[in-house]
């Protein structure tokens, strides 16, 4: 069984290219939301914890491979050193059940919401975007940057967070992207004439992190950090004034900034979900004026394109180790036999 640790991943990335990697993950996104019908999905089951909360995120299509991922969010993690969110996954052919990899995910998490954010961007945001805001520059931020410069002609990103910290590794890790970087004192006065905003705090609990009053028309929104139940980042009545697209309404409900509305009322306000628009049959922005919200919380079939992609390119250039971790007996049955 292929083990995918992050010093393999780098070097994938490496040999494949970190913009190539994103472009691709994006076009197997693209291929993936393009036959929904074909994964067999469920919301994901979350055990909340002090502190946190535990997901497991499975899904499976009905040709090739079964995927799940282990991710966990802990946003008080930090002030000890340690992640707010890491992550590991699985990969297996479903026609015997066998494993085929395991991956880190704390990085792949980063680079598919990324690449999914760039894709749900592209079909949402006004096409002269030239201005992006990221309000939380943690671990997310980078990689959110990097895939919106992937489909608008990003000039500046201005930033803001609440741990002057986390603005100084951000600034100090996009010092070379050759983007104007305007550096924020507050929430309000970094989104005002943005084109883009992405939010990507984290907090368990309802906090008004953007307010509806700085919300101008011909906005876009990307909400990744309201992702549990219990943990929002927009004031609701942004909401009322946005086209709203989600990634499985099913789980968005429970879990998206749509957690805060009546079923009836979130059934009528969602515009589409992300397969809609990337086949078509929905719009994700109608003029120039109206404000776009993609309400994310991230989804398993972002990490089945994120870890089958991964799968491809580590066979392609035959990076990972191998481990044994299967039985590997002549007679199936005895397994016994493997105990020395
Ligand atoms: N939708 C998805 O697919 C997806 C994927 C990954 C992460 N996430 C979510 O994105 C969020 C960010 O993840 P991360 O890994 O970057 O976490 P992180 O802890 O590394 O960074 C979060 C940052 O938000 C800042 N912050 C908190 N409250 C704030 C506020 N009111 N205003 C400004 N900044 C504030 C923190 O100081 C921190 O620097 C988390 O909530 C996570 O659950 C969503």
């Amino acid at each position: 069984m292929k083990i995918i640790s992050i010093e393999s991943l780098n070097k994938i990335l490496e040999k494949h290219g970190f913009e190539n990697y994103l472009k691709d993950l994006m076009e197997a996104l693209k291929r993936d939301y393009s036959r929904w019908d074909k994964f067999t999905k469920m919301p994901r089951p979350a055990m909340h914890v002090p502190g946190g909360v535990l997901e497991l995120m499975p899904i499976c299509d009905n040709e090739l491979y079964y995927t799940f991922k282990y991710v966990n969010c802990h946003p008080k993690n930090p002030e000890s050193g340690k992640m707010t969110i890491v992550a590991t996954g699985q990969l297996s052919r479903i026609d015997t059940g066998y494993p085929l990899m395991f991956s880190e995910m704390t990085l792949l998490t980063a680079l598919r919401t990324a690449a999914n954010s760039a894709l749900a961007t592209n079909l949402m945001a006004r096409k002269n975007a030239k201005v992006l805001a990221v309000i939380g520059t943690g671990a997310q931020s980078e990689f959110q940057v990097k895939g919106m410069q992937l489909i608008r002609d990003i000039k500046e990103v201005r930033y803001f967070d609440i741990d002057a910290k986390a603005m100084d590794k951000f600034e100090k890790n996009m010092k070379d992207s050759g983007l104007k970087l305007v550096r924020g004192k507050n929430v309000q006065e970094t989104i005002e004439n943005a084109d883009i905003i992405t939010v990507c705090t984290a907090c368990k609990a309802n906090v008004d992190v953007i307010k509806n009053d700085w919300v101008k028309n011909g906005m876009h929104l990307n909400a990744l950090g309201g992702d549990t139940v219990g943990k929002t980042e927009l004031e609701l009545s942004i909401l009322n004034r946005s086209r709203i697209v989600v990634e499985y309404f099913e789980q968005s409900f429970i879990e998206g900034e749509i957690q805060r509305l009546k079923l009836k009322d979130a059934k009528k306000m969602v515009s589409a979900e992300m397969f809609e628009i990337i086949n078509g049959n929905q719009k994700g922005r109608e003029n120039d004026k109206e404000i776009t919200l993609f309400d994310s919380v991230g989804i398993g079939l972002e990490d089945y394109s994120a870890l089958r992609l991964t799968y491809e390119l580590s066979k392609r250039y035959g990076i990972g180790e191998e481990l044994n971790l299967l039985p590997d007996m002549k007679d199936p049955k005895d397994l016994i036999s493997l105990i020395k």
